[in-house]
């Protein structure tokens, strides 16, 4: 298993919020022209509902540190093993990277349509993702790791998407954002003295807001009901794939973080995928068969060959560039298969909008 990359200091962390390998948090762009013409008029009064709610803002006190943060920090730390510190503080990166990408992504849309629709939504969760993207920076420089926000923004890469890829992708990782700090704050809810960080304590209230956010490109896609039909379908499929095996590879490659919460990354992978397969009905017609045999063990194969192909970079030479090579044909195949596998088809529910119940 490969242990993520060491980091020491502050550079080495604004290296890794800035690196563009495949499995690292992206930045996106999008064609601004047509994320104007998006209409979500069929949906008004969900809408207007779901507005009031941003605008109402109850997690507006909740990103500040309280009296006790800075003890419990001094008090676990000494603590840490070498692995779950590297995997923690990685964690912290790619936690932040992600959460930042969503509020340049979000704060881009907002400057440059004129739908005020789109307008007033964008601003409002461009503001959740920069208290969160804030929150967790504050915790790296505890470390003296902190990233220079401004900087990464001006310098990380960005990819471009179609909005409707921009809008399956972030409500899949809106929701599944959702599932994994949920899944994580319910564990530590059970076992408080695997806490080994008071940020945990935060988790309930911010994944409500990633809830809602969710939310938001629930009614954006229900209410452009083209987007869910015909060959957009096996766009889907491949969204859903693409960000469960991407979850569960980057998991597997931090066992002490998991082993530290008491789940293994297997365990807490698979319990994400339920719950966010349970919340996507809202809005996807279909869902990956999780429980079919072939899907846990593609998934299993993703990830032993991520960690062979990690492992043939470090050796280099001709033998390991061998092994990347068939590593990478074995990668490609295993997703194929996966993406083959039958998926359950559903009807979408007449109310698009769903409550977090977990
Ligand atoms: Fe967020
Ligand atoms: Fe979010």
């Amino acid at each position: 298993m490969n242990t993520p990359t060491a980091l020491r200091s502050a550079d080495d962390a604004n290296a890794e919020a800035r690196a563009s390998a495949l499995l690292n948090p992206r930045f996106y762009t999008t064609d601004f022209a047509a994320m104007d013409r998006i209409d979500v008029e069929p949906l008004r009064a969900d809408w207007e509902a779901l507005l009031a709610e941003f605008e109402g803002d109850n997690n507006h006190d909740h990103f500040q540190r309280d009296a006790r943060f800075a003890a419990e920090v001094a008090e676990h730390e000494p603590a840490w093993p070498a692995e779950l510190r590297q995997e923690f503080l990685a964690f912290l990166v790619s936690s932040l990277t992600s959460e930042f990408s969503g509020c340049v992504l979000y704060n881009e849309i907002a400057k440059r349509v004129a739908n005020p629709d789109i307008k007033r939504l964008m601003r409002y969760m461009a503001r959740d993702e920069s208290r969160h993207a804030g929150f967790l920076n504050q915790s790296l420089k505890d470390f003296g790791l902190g990233v220079d926000l401004g900087e990464l923004k001006r310098r990380k890469a960005y990819t471009f998407f179609k909005p409707k890829y921009i809008f399956y992708a972030t409500y899949l990782s809106e929701k599944i954002g959702y599932a994994r700090y949920i899944t994580i704050f319910r564990q530590l809810e059970r076992h408080p003295e695997r806490r080994f960080h008071p940020i945990f304590r935060w988790f309930e209230r911010w994944c409500n807001d990633e809830f809602r956010h969710g939310e938001a490109f629930a009614l954006l896609l229900r209410a452009n009901p083209r987007l869910l039909r015909g060959a957009n379908t096996l766009w889907i499929r491949f969204f859903l794939l693409a960000v469960y095996a991407t979850m569960y590879v980057r998991d597997h490659q931090r066992p002490a973080l998991n082993a530290a919460f008491g789940l293994g990354a297997t365990e807490y992978d698979h319990e994400v995928f339920r719950i966010t397969n349970e919340i996507s009905k809202q809005v996807f017609p279909l869902s990956l068969d999780i429980d079919h045999p072939a899907f846990a063990a593609g998934m299993e194969r993703l990830a032993a060959t991520a960690a062979s192909l990690e492992a043939a970079k470090a050796r280099g030479g001709l033998v390991g560039g061998w092994r990347r090579l068939t590593g990478a044909a074995t990668g490609i195949a295993t997703l194929v298969r996966l993406f083959l596998l039958p998926v359950r088809r559903h009807a979408l529910p007449p109310q698009v909008r769903v409550a977090p119940a977990w």
